[in-house]
């Protein structure tokens, strides 16, 4: 096993060769926050919250799928890193129903553990509302789109973890949404309502619906019992 030396945050840590800099700073118990990342199953760099600096490079990094190099030296904190994450985070928030109070998440949401912690206190860019309405069609799961901020984990558990491939990144820029192949309903879709996607979803665009009624309405009143396939919990990084 070849191991690496680099300086985080002026702690020098030795780390297997390939580590990422997010794995290695959590060695030493450096925190870096992360909205996308979820260890080994969805690793896509997307959210860009988790950013560090690191010395000699142009632009900042990723630290959940960047590796450490041999005698690099990362800052996880600094001004520039510090203003990035709070603009990114603006950004996504910026696009995103921050109804948080009716939220089914409100204070269990990693979007607002992740604000609070960076300092969100004004949001400077005009709420977008999405063009897409909340999906009720499954007996078991609501699909809000409003309050996704397209990390996909959600794609890649129904994916990698579940094979189903039920939900796929949809049209392109700011029309980009998570949901069924042609924009059909969850109910006509290959789901099949495991409820891994709302385990691992960061807020609440994926949940599982809040009463009975609801799940007897979506059955058309007819059935008297619901039966939801489960499938053991995956590990949450
Ligand atoms: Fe690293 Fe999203 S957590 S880019």
């Amino acid at each position: 096993m070849e191991l690496v030396t680099v300086k985080i945050d002026e702690q020098e840590v030795q780390v297997e060769k390939g580590t990422t800099i997010l794995e290695a700073a959590k060695k030493i118990g450096i925190q870096i926050p992360t909205l996308c990342h979820l260890k080994e199953i969805n690793e896509i760099g997307a959210c860009r919250v988790c950013v560090v600096e690191v010395e000699g490079a142009r632009t900042l990094s990723a630290s959940c799928v960047t590796p450490v190099g041999d005698g690099m030296a990362v800052h996880t904190t600094s001004p520039r890193v510090q203003h990035a994450r709070k603009l990114n985070l603006e950004l996504l928030l910026g696009d995103h129903d921050y109804s948080c109070p009716s939220c089914i998440r409100n204070l269990n949401c990693e979007l607002q553990d992740v604000a609070q912690k960076i300092g969100i206190r004004d949001i400077r860019f005009a709420q977008k509302k999405s063009k897409y309405p909340k999906d009720r069609s499954t007996a078991a799961l609501v699909r809000d789109p409003a309050k996704c901020i397209l990390c996909r984990r959600c794609v890649s558990v129904c994916e990698k973890v579940q094979t189903v491939r039920a939900i796929v990144p949809l049209e392109r820029g700011m029309k980009t949404v998570i949901g069924p192949a042609f924009h059909e309903a969850l109910t006509d879709s290959e789901c099949i309502q495991c409820g891994q996607c709302v385990l691992v979803c960061p807020t609440g665009a994926l949940y599982e619906k809040e009463n009975i009624d609801d799940v007897w309405s979506a059955l058309g009143n007819k059935e008297k019992h619901v039966v939801v396939q489960t499938a053991p919990a995956i590990r949450v990084a």
